[in-house]
């Protein structure tokens, strides 16, 4: 059997396996699994690797790692969010996670993630519960427009939300290219600009996948299961993702008051020591790979302090809820 075809080109590699090392002989979590790039090169520098993905399509570059690396890989089926539950009882000495969608993901016209191919409007990366269609053609004006402005950033989110109700009272919205064209038609396209329906894409997948939510309980679950001196590298794709990871990282410096009834009780001991600076993809990358343009990578090392309680407070983790005014 040949190798599976990956369309996929493995972001700030070098920079993620620095952050992680010591490597030879450790035992590695790679959350996001992908096409396994990272996997494969913590493999060859002598990890051992439990990989993890909810998409059931990376099988066939999970069984070419399980074939070259049997002693040394394992993979596991679910999402990062529960990453100390589907590797408990293992020593873990290093957790890696490469948020967002892969390139096999994006080039699929199927999964519906791509605004440049017609394909059903889906892109749940699990293939379970509500699909973008379903969001799409069931939330309230209101809701598709918060939703929208919250998770993609987009400011003409209300006009967007508007097109779409007006549109799906004809005939609802089920393809990729047939809601990127309407939102073309109702914000226009500047030449040189990112396609107008960017903002609206990041936004629904973001929602469909519940993207915060299993960011931020993954983030906590590592550091649960981290010992001292274990290792966390986060590479996210954009400025709302990054945030939260930057002030997961930073929040441990100062502790929250825990009460508004008790005295603030001054600064903890910090959960993470920093790794190294926020690091961004060199020149020599970015002309590989455009789509390193956006990433950035941050790394800290676990400390002695024990681990918080999961909250989402304090980390700008954007809001919508449905039905919110
Ligand atoms: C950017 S790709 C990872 C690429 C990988 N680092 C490589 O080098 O091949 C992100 C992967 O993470 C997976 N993923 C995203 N969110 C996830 C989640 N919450 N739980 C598990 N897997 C997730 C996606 O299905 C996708 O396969």
């Amino acid at each position: 059997m040949g190798e599976p075809q990956s369309s996929h080109e493995s972001v700030l590699l070098s920079e993620v396996l620095d952050a992680l090392a010591p490597l030879d002989g450790a035992r590695i979590v790679d959350g996001t699994f992908g096409a396994g790039g990272y996997s494969r090169a913590l493999l060859e520098e002598g990890a051992q690797v439990t990989g993890i993905d909810r998409d059931p399509t990376v099988a066939p570059f999970v069984e070419t790692l399980a074939a070259d690396f049997p002693e040394t890989f394992v993979f596991v089926a679910g999402p990062f969010s529960e990453l100390d539950a589907l590797v408990a009882e293992q020593r873990v000495d290093g957790v890696v996670l490469d948020i967002g969608v892969s390139s096999m993901q994006l080039d699929q016209a199927e999964r519906g993630f791509s605004f440049m191919r017609s394909g059903p409007l889906d892109m749940r990366m699990g293939r379970e519960g509500e699909t973008a269609a379903d969001l799409v053609n069931t939330l309230s004006e209101t809701d598709l427009g918060n939703l929208i402005f919250a998770f993609g950033e987009e400011r003409a989110s209300r006009r967007i939300a508007k097109a779409i109700v007006e549109m799906r009272k004809d005939t609802p919205i089920t393809d990729t290219l047939a809601l990127a064209q309407l939102i073309e038609k109702t914000v226009g396209r500047k030449p040189g600009a990112p396609h107008p329906a960017t903002r609206t894409f990041q936004g629904l997948r973001i929602a469909v996948n519940g993207e915060f939510d299993q960011l931020v309980a993954a983030l906590f679950a590592a550091e649960r299961i981290l010992p001292e001196g274990g290792r966390l590298a986060v590479v996210t794709f954009h400025s709302l993702e990054d945030r939260i990871v930057k002030r997961f990282f930073d929040q441990t410096k100062t502790a929250a008051p825990q009460s508004r009834h008790l005295p603030y009780s001054g600064p903890v001991e910090a959960r993470w020591a920093p790794v190294r600076k926020p690091v961004k993809a060199g020149a020599d990358e970015l002309g590989r790979n455009p789509r390193a343009r956006s990433a950035t990578l941050r790394s800290g090392v676990r400390t002695a302090v024990a681990a918080r309680p999961q909250q989402s407070a304090g980390l700008g983790v954007p809001g919508f809820r449905r039905g919110a005014a």
